[in-house]
Order: structure tokens, then C-alpha cells, then sequence
């Protein structure tokens, strides 16, 4: 099975120009990307092979509410998937119960859900066990009333000590490993089976490059990743790209 990339640019870049240069260099099968609001419809008309994501979507479909976009919108722009949970929202003060109203209606909607879970180092620094009660609780509550319907739901495990830093300095006690990701998502991915009864796609976020992508992404266990900052280089991506696709293969 291939395993899927999702290109998530954040903030970036600042031009449309840009954005569609990106976005062209990037279109691959098994590739979701995920520019900022203002570049989705640019970038899903350059897209052939690779699908067209959003980074974030509000729960109500209509109304009075000021800077949000609902899930119907996306969809009309030709999105495809949406990431919802991601821990720089969360970090702004996104809730859990926020998070499952977005989960719920961008399934109602469509949408295929990317829901982002993952412990800090405070969970983590208690041990293994301590990081996987953490991540079950935040699944338990992102996925109350979940039954999935229309969209489809995948998961990406993204531990915030490993989002946008050079890992290996933050973790001596091998919690920086493939097998360590890779432990974690079976556990997701246990979790969640019991709970709707379907087997999810479960990726690893936090720092996957070049230089580290062949070694995660031919874990077995590992469906994909979920890119930041390595997306924003279409070179190494593309390379990124390429280790997927062989990874899947084997
Ligand atoms: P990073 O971001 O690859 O820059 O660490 C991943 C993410 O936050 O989605």
C-alpha cells in the first residue's frame, strides 16, 4: 500500500505566485497539500496528481461568525481533507470539545478528517505509558459521537517535542525513534478500531525530512507523515516523495 504525504505549509509562503510555483513542484500521487486559506483556490487549480487539503475549518455551517470557514466551503473549493486538532491550534487555545465539533461536521460535510493528537514533553517525560494515556484521552474526546460517515477519518500522531526541532537534541531516552512512533500509532490505531470498527491510516508528524523520512517511512507500522517545514523545500520534499513510494512498495 502507498503510503500518503501531507504537505502542510502553515503560514507559508506569502505570495499566490509562490504558492502555485510550490504547489506544481509538489503534485504527486499520494500527496495531500495544504496551503493557507487565501491559496486554496490557486493551488487546486494547478493540482493534478495530489489532492487538495485545508489546515483548519469551523464546526457551524452558516452565520455570525467572524473569520471562520465551514466545512461546506471547503468542500466547494475542492478540498478533500482537512487537518483538524493540529497542536499550533491547540496550543492557541483550541479545546478537545472544539476539536470534536470540527471533527463531527467536517465528517457530516465530506471531508476527509486528518485529526492531529500527540503528548507534550510534560506526558512524556513520565514515560511511554504515561504519553499513550494522554494520547487515548485526547482520542476519546476528539472522536465523542464519531461514527464515520460520509468523510473519512485518519489520524496523525504528531508528539509536540518533535514538531519543528531537531528531535534528537530534545530526547535522550529513544522516544526519537521510528519504532518509538511507530509503538505509539499501533496503539492509536488499536484505539480506534475498537472505537468505529475500521482500521485508520495513522501518520507521524514532527520534523520528517530528508534526512529522516526513508528511516520513518519504511516503518511497517507508519501509514505516512504529515511535513511541515520540509514541505516548504519542493526539492526535499519531492525526495520525501520518492521514499514514500518505495516504502509502500516493499
Ligand atoms: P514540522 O511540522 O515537520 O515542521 O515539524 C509538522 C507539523 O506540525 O505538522
Amino acid at each position: 500500500m502507498s503510503k500518503l504525504l501531507i504537505a502542510n505549509w502553515k503560514m507559508n509562503p506569502q505570495t499566490e505566485a509562490e504558492a502555485v510555483r510550490l504547489a506544481r513542484a509538489e503534485d504527486a500521487p499520494n500527496v495531500v497539500v495544504a496551503p493557507p486559506f487565501p491559496f486554496l483556490r490557486a493551488v487546486g487549480g494547478v493540482l493534478r496528481k495530489a489532492a487538495l487539503g485545508a489546515q483548519d475549518v469551523f464546526w457551524e455551517p452558516r452565520g455570525a461568525f467572524t473569520g471562520e470557514v465551514s466545512p461546506t466551503m471547503l468542500k466547494r473549493l475542492g478540498v478533500r481533507y482537512v487537518i483538524v486538532g493540529h497542536s499550533e491550534q491547540r496550543q492557541l487555545g483550541e479545546t478537545d470539545a472544539m476539536v470534536n465539533r470540527k471533527v463531527l461536521s467536517s465528517l457530516e460535510a465530506g471531508l476527509g478528517v486528518i485529526l492531529c493528537v500527540g503528548e507534550g514533553s510534560g506526558a512524556r517525560a513520565h514515560g511511554f505509558g504515561a504519553a499513550q494515556r494522554f494520547v487515548a484521552a485526547q482520542l476519546r474526546a476528539d472522536l465523542r459521537g464519531v461514527k464515520v460517515a460520509r468523510g473519512s477519518l485518519s489520524i496523525a500522531y504528531e508528539p509536540l517535542w518533535a514538531i519543528s526541532t531537531a528531535r534528537s537534541a530534545n530526547y535522550k531516552d529513544n522516544a526519537d525513534t521510528p519504532e518509538d512512533a511507530a509503538a505509539m500509532i499501533d496503539h492509536i490505531r488499536t484505539f480506534v478500531r475498537a472505537r468505529l470498527g475500521v482500521r485508520p491510516l495513522v501518520f507521524y508528524g514532527g520534523s520528517v525530512n530528508g534526512g529522516n523520512a526513508a528511516r520513518f517511512l519504511g516503518n511497517r507500522g507508519i501509514d505516512g507523515a504529515l511535513v511541515g517545514g520540509a514541505s516548504l523545500n519542493s526539492k526535499e520534499f519531492i525526495y520525501i516523495v520518492k521514499m514514500a513510494s518505495s516504502a509502500g512498495e516493499r
